[in-house]
């Protein structure tokens, strides 16, 4: 009925997310309000690793992307899970770390991470950093003999796959600022320099083709060119390399026609792909990561705010004005983004009317979509947006000094606060 399978509708005609009333959850917290469903959260991490043992033998691991929904309440059920996590920053590591997640269990990544950066990463035993270019692997390389530390490292590769997707979001292609090229002989080279380095020791590769992909075919040409890097390694160098990271872009249903490719079924198909490549290369099988970040956090997540104006401009469109916008939702002003909406305290009724739901930021763009089938909306009534947990709370601003919406989950029933509402002084808090 609705594109995120946790939601129902109650006696009440109210939309419920995991069982409970979202209406009531928005009276009791206040909108805009973040509502995580730790459930879907649990059950998708299990979708993935449960698969990893399926069909490669449990010789593999989940990192949660943490880029996609990242906050410690967050590391906390990703750690109970005993999955890994890929962070991407200063602030993620910090955030896992004082989650108390084991460190020994983050990837970290980055396109140009400081050397504050790769000195924290060091300092609090990260598993692995995926070195992104050949700067980074001297710094690297420099910052662990200075520590007398030899951290495990992966390189980051382009496999030039074109992932036929969004284009923001594609990074595997050749001109792309993420990870050394191989049909330019760049990524081996920098293999051969990491090999004569006594303070890194080089245990993987990784690649990441793009987010939201719908195809598992790109996945299967990835993992072919990767296994493929690896054999050339090996026959140049005599190196086994025994990682292969397969990054993350599993795509998820945000409207109704999408029909994403269940994530058992990658995992399947790409498990087949790797067991055939290394009998066909002669090379032994590697432990295998993956790394999905939206297809578990986004269908865990809806948002839910108030309407306040109702403006019907004749023969043009109706606009419904929500208390939120671009600052809690920037998906639609920067890539489009679609999204199912639904007037949760009329989730019983039809949808009468074809709507324009919009933001109360001082800008035109400021949408959280056009177009919108949606029950009759007006002032007072609650929205929810669906499959909201990726990409939205993780890139919210600020923007007009609005403050941020707290993060509420929910399991079993109960809801609890994860993330605070920002206050009118955490507006000025840095203000001098
Ligand atoms: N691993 C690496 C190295 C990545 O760069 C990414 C995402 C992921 C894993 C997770 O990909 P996912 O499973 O979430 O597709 N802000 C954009 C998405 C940017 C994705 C960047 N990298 C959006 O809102 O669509």
């Amino acid at each position: 009925m609705f594109v995120s399978e946790n939601l129902g509708i109650n006696e009440k005609g109210h939309l419920t997310a995991g069982g409970m009333d979202t209406v009531e959850l928005a009276q009791q917290y206040g909108t805009p309000l973040y509502v995580m469903d730790e459930q879907v959260v649990r059950s998708t991490l299990r979708r993935f690793h449960d698969s990893i043992n399926r069909f490669y033998d449990g010789k593999g691991s989940v990192h949660y992307a943490s880029k996609a929904f990242s906050c410690m309440e967050m590391c906390r059920i990703v750690a109970s899970e005993g999955d890994g996590l890929d962070a991407v920053s200063i602030g993620e590591l910090y955030t896992a770390l004082k989650a108390g997640f084991p460190m020994e269990k983050v990837g970290f990544h980055g396109n140009n991470k400081t050397d504050e950066e790769l000195s924290f990463a060091l300092e609090t035993g990260v598993g692995h950093i995926i070195v992104d270019n050949i700067s980074e692997l001297h710094r690297l390389e420099k910052i662990a003999a200075e520590k007398n530390t030899v951290p495990h490292i992966m390189f980051r590769i382009k496999p030039g796959i074109d992932a036929h997707t969004h284009d923001f979001v594609k990074t595997g292609q050749i001109d792309s600022k993420f990870g050394f090229a191989l049909e330019t002989g760049e990524a081996l080279a920098a293999v051969k320099e990491a090999l004569a380095c006594s303070n890194v020791k080089l245990t993987g590769v990784h690649c990441h083709i793009g987010s939201q992909i719908f195809d598992i075919a790109p996945f299967e040409e990835a993992a072919r060119v990767m296994l493929g890097f690896i054999a050339e390694i090996k026959k140049e160098t005599g190196y086994e390399i025994t990682e292969l990271n397969l990054g993350g872009g599993f795509g998820i249903k945000y409207l109704n026609e999408h029909d994403p490719v269940p994530f058992e079924t990658y995992l399947e198909k790409v498990s087949a792909v790797v067991k055939e490549e290394c009998s066909r290369l002669g090379i032994a099988r590697p432990f295998i990561y993956i790394e999905p970040g939206r297809s578990v956090a986004a269908p865990a997540g809806i948002t839910l705010y108030t309407v306040g104006a109702r403006k019907e401009i004749p023969n043009i469109r109706t606009y419904i004005s929500v208390d939120g916008g671009m600052a809690d939702s920037p998906r639609y002003i920067l890539y489009g983004s679609e999204y199912e909406a639904i007037v949760a305290n009329k989730a019983s009724q039809e949808r009468s009317e074809k709507v324009t739901i919009a933001g109360k930021c001082c800008e035109s763009g400021d949408l959280i979509g056009e177009n919108m089938s949606l029950q009759h909306a007006e002032s007072g009534d609650i929205i929810a947006v669906c499959a909201t947990g990726a990409y939205n709370y993780s890139m919210s601003s600020n923007y007009n000094r609005l403050q941020k919406p707290a993060v509420v989950f929910i399991n079993n029933g109960e809801s609890r606060i994860a993330v605070k509402r920002e206050t009118l002084d955490d507006i000025i808090r840095n203000d001098i």
